[in-house]
């Protein structure tokens, strides 16, 4: 008898959207944009498509690779390969450093997901419904400036995260990720569509396309590459963990390179409508991290249905936010449960940790923002405060020194045939991917990590 249904939910789609579950979230919707905007628009944006392809992309592949190759966690896998290859057993601190990448990235996600929980309350009270721009950017910037209500909402959002976590049960969100993606999708692509009828969009379509040179810094290609390992959640040997449940047949590259158009998909999306409004309404390309909730919420103003528009919107940018952070907080209390912790305390350890993080990293925006907890370092040290330091450090630095020597292990250190039939696939894209990996993405990431740490002290 035949089951279509069950044949649509084939285990190889399973993959598919475990993988876009934790790629989709923050980093498309909220934080591309606001960094397109700080950077000046198209360069940034096609250094980054640049990198996706060249860099995030075959390191993604790699990271997933050694997880299937290595069929454990990623501290079990790492070790395992190593003892396969006659390397060094020091290659499972990969994972260690990995983790304390996760705790950072985690700290400052928990908190400003926390925001869409705040602007879910608005959706439904209507407090910004039929509003001004004005009105609505003034109630972010209310936001902002009552830590009180941002400790609440960091809080009430890791819960959330750390509730799943703690009863284990990913999986079940994962599935229900599964049918509201599609959702999510549709609703971006209404907003794009409007944006195509608002006065702003030439514009917005010049500024995010027209490439324009005198751009181009180092700050910017150095941006451009962290948020490619930011949004495809690749660096931090999270991605790892979801390799060694992969299916025997599924081909790799083929999964990556699907996972990674709808990931680019929601973020070109997402950055069409932002700007386009931004444009339109005359609002600063450079407002930062505010930039998302103050430029939608004015598109919902000026929309019909602005309440449930509205509410749909920051319920599914919840949702990708939910599983996303999930993805992020799981291997750590992995890692401590392989050294025999419960699943239990390990959650509420690193909830602590993370809880205590992101509650400082909140202030930075009131009572804080004038604190540089790093500043004696100089360089750019001394002008980031702590919000600063956790979104630029952990993703412009962590994220690509973690990939590069999860690539340099992948390439040069696993068995070739162990790897070659982790990756599977059709012999090209395996060919592919190998030289991808070692003559582009291997290269020039250690380069810009050169740079990077060379800019961050000043040098550049
Ligand atoms: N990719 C997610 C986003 O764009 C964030 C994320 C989830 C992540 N898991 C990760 C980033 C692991 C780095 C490493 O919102």
């Amino acid at each position: 008898m035949n089951h279509p249904v069950l044949e649509a939910w084939s285990s190889n789609r399973a993959f598919i959207f475990a993988v876009t579950g934790a790629a989709v979230g923050l980093g498309n919707i909220w934080r591309f944009p606001y960094l397109t905007g700080e950077n000046g628009g198209s360069v940034f944006l096609l250094l980054y498509l640049f990198f996706m392809l060249v860099i995030g992309l075959p390191i993604m592949i790699a990271e997933i690779g050694l997880g299937r190759a290595g069929r454990a966690g990623p501290m079990q896998a790492l070790m395992r390969l190593a003892q396969g290859a006659g390397a060094s057993l020091r290659w499972r601190y990969l994972a260690v450093f990995g983790g304390l990448t996760l705790f950072l990235i985690l700290s400052f996600y928990s908190m400003v997901s926390g925001w869409s929980l705040a602007y879910l309350v608005k959706s439904v009270d209507g407090s910004l419904a039929q509003q001004s721009p004005e009105v609505i950017a003034g109630a972010f910037g209310q936001l902002m400036s009552n830590p009180v209500l941002m400790l609440l909402c960091h809080t009430l959002f890791l819960l959330l995260t750390l509730g799943v976590v703690a009863a284990g049960v990913n999986q079940g969100l994962e599935r229900l990720n599964t049918y509201l993606m599609p959702l999510l999708y549709l609703l971006l692509l209404l907003l794009a569509a409007y944006a195509v009828t608002t006065p702003g969009f030439a514009e917005a379509m010049r500024y995010l396309f027209l490439p324009d040179f005198n751009a181009v810094s180092w700050k910017v290609v150095l941006d451009a590459m962290g948020q490619a390992f930011f949004t495809l959640a690749v660096g931090a040997c999270a991605l790892m963990a979801y390799g060694a449940y992969m299916p025997e047949d599924q081909s790799l590259p083929r999964a990556a390179v699907v996972v990674a158009l709808l990931d680019v998909g929601v973020a070109l999306l997402a950055g069409i409508a932002i700007f386009a409004l931004v444009f339109s309404h005359q609002l600063e390309p450079t407002s930062g991290p505010g930039l998302m909730f103050i430029t939608l919420p004015i598109a919902f103003s000026e929309l019909p249905f602005s309440h449930v528009l509205s509410l749909g919107f920051f319920l599914l940018l919840l949702l990708a936010t939910w599983t996303s952070s999930i993805n992020l907080a799981e291997p750590l209390v992995a890692m401590l449960k392989d050294r025999g912790w419960s699943r239990l305390r390990g959650t509420a350890v690193i909830g602590l940790g993370v809880w205590i993080l992101g509650s400082l990293a909140a202030l930075s925006f009131n009572v804080m923002a004038e604190v540089y907890p790093l500043g004696f370092l100089g360089g750019v040290f001394a002008e980031k405060n702590l919000f600063g330091l956790l979104t630029s450090i952990p993703t412009d630095i962590f994220l690509p020194l973690g990939g590069l020597l999860i690539a340099i292990f992948a390439v040069y250190i696993v068995p070739v045939a162990d790897i070659r039939a982790a990756i599977g696939g059709s012999e090209t894209f395996y060919l592919l991917w190998r030289r991808m990996t070692a003559k582009l993405a291997i290269p020039l990431t250690g380069l810009l990590l050169l740079t990077s740490v060379l800019t961050f002290w000043g040098v550049l």
